[in-house]
C-alpha cells in the first residue's frame, strides 16, 4: 500500500500530478544535462494523457448546466442543500428502515432529494407534485429503482447476459429497461453492478458479469450506453448507477458484507477497470459499497471515492451510499456516533445518504458548529443537482400517466427470447446411453414420449431471477408451459413430475418421477436454486452442490439409463461433479427471464444452436473457491503432475490439493455447440514491437505500427450453422510484477454456415498490454507475450511476440 494516498479534500475534479512521469522526465533531463553518452531507455512509459478523461460525461461537465446549478445553489439554505443529499425508500426494504413512510411533509419542506422503490407514473407524479409545487425552490425529486435486468420485461440475469459475450445485446436490453423505467417515472437505475466476482459462494455473483475484468468492462460499458444513450435529457434515458464501489465482489470467504482485503495492485489491475469503463462510458452516478476495503469501510474511503473516482477519473456525477451504509460505519467501529459517521462519509465523497437518515439529522449541526466546512455540503449538492439538471427533470418533472398499462408485447417477448437463447451454455452433450443412437441433444422432434421432472420445471417466480424490479412472475413462461405447447403441436406425450421441492428432505415425489422417466424416451431434469431465496443479495452459501435432495433425485433418475438432460436454473456456478461425470447432457440456463421456457425449448430441440460461454468458472468442489482462470503464477505449478490421485511421493510439494485436482469442472469461456469449430492460422502483424511504439496515444486512430494485429481462422467443421465466441488470451512474462497465467483481451461472436471459414481479427494496443507496476503506474515494459486464440480459456492455438525497450 505504499502509494495509498489518503486525502480528504473536496474540490472540483482535477488531475493529480503524475509523479512517475515527472520522475522519468527529471531522469531524462539529468541524462541530457549530464551529457550521458549512453541512452537510458524509459521502460516505464506512462499511460498517455487522454483528453476525454477530462470529462467522462460532457453533459455533467457542461458550462451551461453548471451555471444553472450554481445559480440555484446560491439561493438554497443549508437545510435545503442537505435535503438534496437525502434519500428514502418508499417501498421494499433490503435493510433496516427509518420506520417512516410519511414523506410528504419532508418533501414539501425540501428535505428529500430522492425516493426509491416508488414505481409508476401516478405514484411518482404524486410525490413529484409535492416537491415541485410546494418545495422551496421547486426542485424535482429523482426516483431511483433496482432495475437490474429489466424493469417490467424481465430479461436473463446479468450473469446470464454476460454468457452471451454480446455487449450489443446487453445495450439493447438495457435500453428497453430504461424506456420502461422512464415510463414508470424512474429516471435512475441502480445498475450496472460491475463487481468482479471470483467466488461462487457469493450470492450476488448472479448480478454481475462474473470473474473477468475484460468481459466485465465490456458489459459495464454496454449497460451504461443502453441506459443513458448519448443524452441523459431524453425522456427515455435513465441515469446509470455503477455499483458497488469498490471491490464489493471479493468478500472474505464469499460471505456477504464481509471484509475485502487485497493489494492495491490487484485492486487496480482486476477490480477497478469495470467501474472505470462505466465512468468512461459516461455513467452519471456511483453507489459506494458496504464492505471495508483494506481496513476502511468503502462508505468512508477517501482513497476510492475521492483520490481514484474524482481525482484520477474526473468523475463529476454523484455518489450515493448503499442502503443504510452510513449508519453501519458505527458497527464497523470507525464512527462513535451518527454525526461522526455522516461527517466521515460526506468528506470521503458520499454525496447522498440512502436510508441512514443521518445527513438530514446531523449535517446542519456539524456545519453550524464548525466541524464540517459548508463547502463540503455545497459540493455534494452541486453533484446531485448536476444529475437532476442533466436528466431534464427541472424542465420535465412529470411523466405521462396516460400510457397504456404494461403488456409483454410480442416484440418485447421476441427480444427477451432472443436474449435468453444467447445466454444458455451447453456444458455437456454426450452420446446417448446404449442402446440409443446419437447425442442426447438436440432432442428429435419425433420423440414419442418426454418426461419433464424437477422443481424448476414450472416455477414462474424463479425464471425471473433475483431483483426482478416491477416484473410480474405471471409473465414468465416456464419450461413446462413451453414444452406442453410444442408437444401438443408435435403429437409428443409429455409426462410431468415435480419429483421434489428445491429445498426439502422429503423424497415423496421420487416415485412418480421414476414412473414418468421409465415411460419416456428422453428425460429432462429441471433442477437448481431458488432465485429469491438462494441467489442475489444476502445469499452466500457454504455448499455449492444441488440444494435439498435434488442430487438424490438426479442420481436416481439418471441411473435409469435413459437419454437424460439436466437443465440447471441457478444464479451461480454449482459444483456438479457427479452430474458432469454421469449425466449425458447438461445445459446451464441460469435464470433466463420471461421467455425462459421457449428459449430453453428452442435449444433443447435444436431450433437454436447454443452459443453461450461461461463468464465464471465451475468448480469441482466448493473448497476450490475462489476459483478463476486468470490466476497469478506459482513457483511450483502442478501443470505436469498427475493430480487424479493423492500424492505418493515427490509429486506432493506442488501447488495442489491432495484430495482433488486443481482444474475446474468447466473453465471460463467454455460452452459447446451442436456443431464444432476449428481454429487455425494464428498470425501476428509483427513479432516484435517497441515499448515506445506501443505507448503512443490510444485515442483516435491507431497507427498499425503502434499495435499488434492478431488474425486467425475459424471454421465450422460440423453439420449445422452455429455461432462461436472466439476468444483471445495473453500472458505477459519478464516484467516487474507477476501477471496472470492467462488473461482475456478480446472476443467476438462469429456465425458460420457448415463448412464455412472466416478470418477473425483482434488488436492489442497499449490498453490491452499495459499493466500496473509497483508504483501503481500503467506501464509497458520490455517483456514477452504469449497469445492464444480459441473457444475457451483453454485455447490451444498459440503464438508469441516481444516488446523491446526502444
Ligand atoms: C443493495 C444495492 C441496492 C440497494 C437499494 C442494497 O441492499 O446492496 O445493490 O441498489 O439496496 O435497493
Amino acid at each position: 500500500m505504499s502509494k495509498r494516498r489518503r486525502v480528504i479534500t473536496i474540490h472540483l475534479p482535477h488531475r493529480e500530478p503524475a509523479v512517475p512521469a515527472v520522475l522519468t522526465f527529471a531522469l531524462v533531463l539529468l541524462g541530457v544535462i549530464g551529457g550521458l553518452s549512453s541512452y537510458v531507455p524509459d521502460w516505464n512509459v506512462k499511460e498517455p494523457a487522454t483528453p476525454s478523461i477530462q470529462a467522462p460525461n460532457e453533459q455533467l461537465a457542461s458550462r451551461a448546466l453548471n451555471e444553472r446549478v450554481e445559480s440555484l445553489l446560491g439561493k438554497m439554505t443549508l437545510e435545503e442543500k442537505i435535503g438534496q443529499l437525502t434519500q428514502y425508500s418508499a417501498g421494499t426494504m433490503t435493510g433496516p428502515g427509518t420506520a417512516r413512510n410519511d414523506y410528504n411533509d419532508l418533501i414539501a419542506g425540501g428535505q428529500v432529494g430522492s425516493l426509491f422503490n416508488v414505481v409508476g407514473a401516478r405514484l411518482t407524479n404524486r410525490f413529484q407534485r409535492i416537491a415541485v409545487e410546494k418545495g422551496p425552490h421547486h426542485i424535482p425529486l429523482l426516483f431511483g429503482y433496482d432495475v437490474i435486468h429489466g424493469e417490467r420485461t424481465i430479461f436473463p440475469v446479468p450473469l446470464a447476459l454476460a454468457s452471451s459475450f454480446d455487449p450489443a445485446l446487453v445495450q439493447q436490453v438495457s435500453h428497453v429497461a430504461a424506456t420502461e423505467a422512464a415510463d414508470d417515472g424512474i429516471r435512475w437505475v441502480f445498475s450496472p453492478m460491475v463487481d468482479i466476482a471470483r467466488d461462487a459462494r457469493w450470492g450476488r455473483i448472479t448480478e454481475g458479469a462474473g470473474e473477468d475484468t475484460y468481459l466485465g468492462s465490456a458489459m459495464a460499458r454496454a449497460y451504461v450506453q443502453g441506459y443513458q444513450g448519448n443524452d441523459l435529457g431524453r425522456p427515455d434515458s435513465v441515469a446509470a448507477c455503477v455499483k458497488h464501489f469498490a471491490a464489493y465482489g471479493a468478500p472474505n470467504a464469499g460471505r456477504e458484507y464481509n471484509t475485502v482485503d487485497m493489494s492495491e495492485l490487484t485492486l487496480r489491475q482486476v477490480y477497478l477497470p469495470p467501474y472505470h469503463a462505466a465512468i468512461k462510458a459516461g455513467a452519471a452516478t456511483v453507489m459506494s459499497a458496504f464492505n471495508p476495503l483494506n481496513g476502511v469501510p468503502a462508505t468512508a474511503d477517501p482513497f476510492t471515492l475521492t483520490t481514484i473516482l474524482r481525482n484520477e477519473w474526473n468523475f463529476s456525477g454523484m455518489v450515493v451510499s448503499d442502503f443504510g451504509a452510513i449508519k453501519e460505519l458505527i458497527a464497523h467501529g470507525v464512527a462513535s456516533t451518527g454525526a461522526v459517521a455522516a461527517r466521515k462519509a460526506l468528506t470521503a465523497g458520499v454525496d447522498m445518504d440512502m436510508m441512514s437518515d443521518l445527513y438530514r439529522t446531523t449535517l446542519a449541526d456539524l456545519v453550524n458548529s464548525g466541524e464540517l466546512p459548508q463547502s463540503v455540503v455545497d459540493e455534494a449538492t452541486r453533484r446531485v443537482l448536476r444529475v437532476k439538471f442533466a436528466l431534464g427533470l427541472f424542465d420535465h418533472p412529470y411523466v405521462d400517466e396516460s400510457h397504456t398499462p404494461y403488456v409483454a408485447t410480442p416484440e418485447k417477448r421476441a427480444l427477451a427470447r432472443a436474449a435468453a437463447e444467447e445466454t444458455l451454455v451447453l456444458l455437456k452433450n454426450d452420446a446417448k446411453p446404449i442402446p440409443f443412437a446419437g447425442n442426447v441433444l438436440p432432442i428429435a422432434k419425433s420423440t414419442p414420449t418426454i418426461a419433464l421432472i424437477g422443481p424448476l420445471a414450472d416455477s414462474q417466480v424463479d425464471m425471473l431471477g433475483s431483483w426482478s424490479a416491477a416484473g410480474d412472475p405471471g409473465d414468465a413462461v416456464t419450461l413446462l408451459n413451453a414444452l406442453q405447447d410444442r408437444c401438443n403441436w408435435a403429437g409428443t406425450k409429455l409426462l410431468y413430475a415435480r419429483g421434489t421441492e428445491i429445498l426439502t428432505d422429503s423424497d415423496e415425489g421420487f416415485a412418480d418421477a421414476v414412473v414418468a422417466a421409465k415411460k419416456a424416451d428422453v428425460v429432462i431434469l429441471a433442477l437448481g436454486e431458488s432465485a429469491p431465496k438462494m441467489t442475489g443479495e444476502s445469499s452466500s452459501l457454504t455448499r455449492l452442490d444441488l440444494p435439498g435432495n435434488q442430487e438424490d433425485l438426479l442420481e436416481t433418475i439418471t441411473n435409469l439409463g435413459k437419454p437424460t438432460v439436466l437443465v440447471l436454473f441457478d444464479g451461480r456456478p454449482l459444483a456438479i461433479k457427479w452430474a458432469a461425470a454421469h449425466v449425458p447432457a447438461i445445459l446451464e440456463a441460469w435464470y433466463p427471464g420471461i421467455e425462459a421456457g421457449p428459449a430453453v425449448a428452442d435449444i433443447l430441440f435444436g431450433d437454436v444452436n447454443p452459443s453461450g460461454k461461461l463468464p465464471a468458472t465451475f468448480p469441482r468442489a466448493v473448497g476450490q473457491e475462489p476459483l478463476f482462470y486468470n490466476q497469478l503464477p506459482t513457483g511450483r505449478p502442478a501443470d505436469d503432475i498427475d493430480l487424479s490421485h493423492p500424492p505418493t511421493g515427490a509429486d506432493k510439494y506442488f501447488s495442489r490439493y491432495i484430495d482433488e485436482t486443481n482444474a475446474p469442472l468447466f473453465p471460463f469461456g467454455f460452452g459447446l455447440s451442436y456443431t464444432t469449430f476449428n481454429y487455425s492460422n494464428l498470425k501476428l502483424s509483427q513479432t516484435s514491437i517497441s515499448s515506445t511504439a506501443l505507448s503512443q496515444p490510444t485515442q483516435g486512430h491507431f497507427l498499425s505500427a503502434n499495435r499488434i494485429e492478431v488474425t486467425a481462422e475459424v471454421k465450422n467443421t460440423g453439420p449445422v450453422a452455429g455461432t462461436e465466441v472466439a476468444q483471445l488470451y495473453i500472458r505477459n512474462t519478464g516484467g516487474s510484477v507477476e501477471e496472470p497465467v492467462r488473461e482475456l483481451k478480446g472476443f467476438q461472436r462469429v456465425t458460420l454456415a457448415p463448412g464455412e471459414t472466416k478470418q477473425i481479427e483482434f488488436t492489442l494496443g497499449f490498453d490491452d498490454l499495459s499493466y500496473y507496476n509497483l508504483e501503481m503506474t500503467r506501464v509497458i515494459e520490455p517483456t514477452q507475450y504469449q497469445v492464444w486464440v480459441g473457444g475457451s480459456s483453454l485455447a490451444t492455438q498459440e503464438t508469441e511476440f516481444e516488446v523491446t525497450g526502444e
